[in-house]
């Protein structure tokens, strides 16, 4: 369970994060809004790579605050909105590297790494560099690194992205896998990811969680898009 407490986020005079009391509990949390609403600084926040201006985080009951980071980051899987990789590397070497920074112990390492890339599909293009992957390949790669750890928080921004029509039904389904054991928070631009693979959605706008419940509460007439679209609409009107 993750848990934000009045959680602020400046950068200057811009507030990225405007004041966020939520609970992430276990199960696939959605994060949607539009352009520069905080969804990528929310999961920073929460992958202790960007610290707060103000407010709290908790993982587990256990305050981020005075924590050892290496040993929360143990326990996390990031997948960040853009990723570099390395063209040299193959699929497995990248995400060995990441199984090592993450002290993953060596005797279990091969068997997580093969683990992880059976489980986003690309055992098959294991062995091939990053640079002839596909840009659809290299993100379950770096789906693949995010998990091989089997974290218990989760934490993919815009993983869907590049993906195509197919491979995003398959992401679904993953992360539905992925719920089952682990809180996992997931950004995306697609309405139908949130009403399809979450188990609860946060609407963002301007920094603010303007909704928080089930796709089904937050769809009019059965329409997850439209509620979308209303809820926007209503903290646009009131902000005016
Ligand atoms: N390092 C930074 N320095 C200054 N401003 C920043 C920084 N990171 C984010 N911001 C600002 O904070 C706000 C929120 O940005 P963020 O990247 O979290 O939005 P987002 O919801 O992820 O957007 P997108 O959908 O485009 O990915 C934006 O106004 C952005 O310009
Ligand atoms: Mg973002």
């Amino acid at each position: 369970m993750i848990r934000t407490i009045d959680l602020t986020v400046r950068f200057g005079r811009r507030c990225a994060l405007d004041g966020i009391t939520a609970e992430f509990p276990a199960g696939v949390n959605g994060l949607i809004g539009p352009n520069g609403a905080g969804k990528s600084t929310l999961v920073r926040v929460l992958a202790t790579l960007t610290a707060p201006t103000s407010g709290a985080v908790q993982l587990d009951g256990r305050p981020l605050a005075g924590a050892d980071l290496r040993e929360v980051r143990r326990g996390i899987g990031y997948l960040p909105q853009e990723f570099g990789y390395y063209p040299r590397y193959t699929a497995r070497e990248f995400v060995e590297h990441f199984a090592w920074l993450k002290e993953v112990p060596a005797a279990d390492l091969p068997g997580a790494v093969q683990g992880a890339l059976e489980r986003v599909g690309l055992a098959d293009r294991a062995d091939e560099k990053l640079r002839r992957l596909s840009g659809g390949m290299r993100q379950r790669v770096g789906i693949a690194q995010a998990i091989v750890n089997r974290p218990a928080v989760l934490l993919l921004d815009e993983p869907t992205a590049g993906l195509d029509p197919e491979q995003r039904a398959e992401f679904r389904g993953l992360l539905r896998e992925l719920g089952a054991d682990s809180s996992v928070v997931v950004s995306t631009h697609v309405v139908d990811d949130v009403a399809k693979a979450c188990d609860r959605v946060w609407v963002l706008a301007e920094g603010r969680p303007v909704f928080s419940g089930t796709p089904e509460q937050l769809a009019v007439d059965g329409d997850v898009e439209q509620g979308y679209r209303a809820v926007l609409d209503s903290a646009r009107e009131e902000a005016a």
